[in-house]
């Protein structure tokens, strides 16, 4: 009797307790305060303070995701851009780390404290190599980007991206980037969060809110945020990143110049929006345009666009942020004495050994030493106005020491590595071997692999790979890594690369750096 008694009692105890504790984490719309990142969620807002006719950006009943949301209806904005979705006030008194400065104190000298940072690629800008999942059809189908995707998908495009931008990156996300010792964060968007033309299949406006809801996130954990427009109206490359695989047609094309303004007003409603108070601290850069293909477009054309784009950011009230500019892919060298009269402007190259013919079959041991001393001399020289622009950042490298990664090259287009690259253009096809050992022994079944499956030597050449990259470009202004997850490329994810050991726990503790003797590793130079 005692004993079933005394189960009974321990019994009761516990029901109590899990009452009493479920009543105190129950749905109080204070557990916020103190924090201005959490909502209330959904119950805590009257369906019918949601006017009937606010479209689905204005309505959070409608939102895949409320989290980190503040969720009171307003149709506000600002550069006729919508602010709903922010609370109102917020704090700029964290560090990304001990080394680097509170997002409330001067960052200081680029040149003496080069940024280092992380791509969130492939999230509010779709790229098919970094989530081949949202790209598994029929080839047949030419699905090849997002402009393809959603007109294919139609009005299952809305749900099928906001699941992405939901899940693809979360507050864990920004979180962890802090703790890898990171202190930027590159993010790109395209023009479609703010303005869509002509009868477009983009998803208009919905990444705009988890574009500002990352920010706030960076906020959280002091990470400073380079702001990348990734995709501008015509294409600025024709790449599919871009949104749109194919002709360019900004600044290029019948409505070349009609794209030109277009993009000048998605700046001139972008900087208005971002000169508020709250952005002075965080949005250390600001991008006109990713890679804009030089190579192909009237350079003259393309300064004078820049010019026309620094003067309106500026004119509309962002003073503080570096405004970041694309080398275009002319070489660093044809930029000395360009742009000049730009104040606070940078340089930005992406630094890869595998879109080169000459630079992918290098072995791994050329591969380290082309990324000390090749890319060191680079930004040396393109720091120095005397010989180059000078301010140069490196706002994309990565690890890939192949083009092997289902969908890099265009959705079955093959590749260099086993010479099976078909482009279209019989001038850049590429039919004979470009692995080390130009041969048919030249597989991607092995750079395909698992990062589980890598071996310890392969692991130690992608480590010193990326330290001798980090340690040429902060010669310069800094660097972002692209990106910060893939889905299956994880010589392209630093998330990957940091649980598999082949980049630093800290980004600002390194074994290894280009300024001393570059040791001999006959070890790291097999091929595959
Ligand atoms: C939430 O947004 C509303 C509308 O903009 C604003 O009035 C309110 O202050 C915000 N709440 C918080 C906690 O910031
Ligand atoms: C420039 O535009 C023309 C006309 O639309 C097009 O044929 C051409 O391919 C474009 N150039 C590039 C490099 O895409
Ligand atoms: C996407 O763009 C990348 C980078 O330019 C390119 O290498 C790749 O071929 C493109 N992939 C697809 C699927 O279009
Ligand atoms: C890597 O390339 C260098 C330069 O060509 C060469 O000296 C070295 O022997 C190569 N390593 C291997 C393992 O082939």
């Amino acid at each position: 009797m005692i004993g079933v008694g005394i189960v009974l009692a321990i019994i009761l105890i516990i029901a109590i307790a899990v009452v009493v504790s479920k009543k105190n984490s129950g749905d109080d719309g204070d557990s916020g305060e103190g924090n201005e990142m959490e909502s209330g969620g959904l119950s805590s807002i009257d369906p019918t303070s949601i006017p009937k006719d606010a479209p689905n950006w204005l309505n959070p009943f409608k939102w895949a995701d409320t989290t980190g949301f503040n969720l009171t209806y307003t149709a506000q904005t600002v550069g006729d851009l919508p602010v709903m979705g922010l609370f109102s006030k917020w704090d700029d008194s964290k560090s990304a780390n001990e080394h680097t400065p509170p997002l409330d104190k001067p960052w200081g000298d680029y040149a003496k404290r080069p940024a280092r940072g992380v791509n969130v690629g492939g999230w509010l800008s779709l790229e098919p190599f970094i989530t081949p999942s949202l790209f598994e059809y029929d080839r047949r189908m030419g699905i090849v980007d997002e402009y393809t995707l959603c007109a294919y998908l139609g009005s299952r495009c809305e749900g099928v991206l906001e699941k992405h931008y939901a899940t693809f990156i979360t507050e864990d996300t920004f979180k962890e980037i802090a703790a890898a010792g990171l202190d930027h964060v590159r993010i790109p968007f395209s023009y479609w969060a703010v303005q869509t033309y002509d009868d477009e299949p983009y998803l208009f406006r919905t990444s705009w809110r988890y574009l500002l809801r990352s920010i706030e996130w960076c906020r959280k954990y002091g990470l400073r945020v380079n702001l990348d427009l990734h995709g501008l109206p015509g294409s600025q490359n024709g790449w599919n990143h871009s949104g749109r695989l194919g002709a360019i047609g900004w600044l290029n094309g019948t409505d070349g110049d009609r794209n030109a303004q277009r993009s000048l007003d998605v700046h001139d409603r972008l900087s208005k929006f971002f000169a508020q108070p709250r952005y002075k601290n965080i949005i250390s850069h600001y991008g006109l345009a990713n890679e804009p293909k030089m190579t192909e477009l009237s350079v003259p054309t393309v300064l004078q666009w820049t010019e026309n784009a620094h003067k309106i950011i500026r004119g509309n009230g962002v003073k503080d942020a570096i405004v970041v500019f694309g080398d275009g892919f002319r070489g660093l060298t044809k930029w000395q004495g360009e742009l000049q009269g730009l104040d606070r402007a940078a340089l930005d190259v992406h630094q890869y050994v595998i879109f080169n013919t000459n630079q992918i079959v290098f072995n791994h041991s050329e591969k380290v030493r082309y990324a000390c001393a090749g890319w060191t001399e680079q930004t040396v020289d393109s720091m120095n106005r005397g010989t180059g622009y000078g301010p140069t950042l490196v706002a994309e490298w990565s690890q890939a020491d192949t083009d092997c990664t289902r969908h890099l090259t265009n959705v079955g287009n093959g590749n260099r590595w086993t010479g099976t690259l078909k482009t279209g253009d019989p001038s850049t096809d590429v039919t004979t071997p470009r692995c080390p050992l130009m041969d048919n022994r030249c597989d991607c079944g092995p750079a395909n692999a698992d990062a589980s499956e890598w071996t310890q030597s392969y692991k130690k050449f992608l480590r010193m790979f990326a330290e001798a990259q980090m340690s040429s470009f902060e010669k310069g202004w800094g660097w972002f890594y692209w990106v910060w997850d893939t889905e299956s490329a994880p010589q392209w994810s630093y998330k990957k690369g940091l649980a598999a050991g082949v980049l630093p726990a800290k980004a600002y503790e390194r074994d290894f750096n280009c300024d001393g003797p570059i040791p001999s590793f006959s070890d790291l130079s097999e091929a595959f």
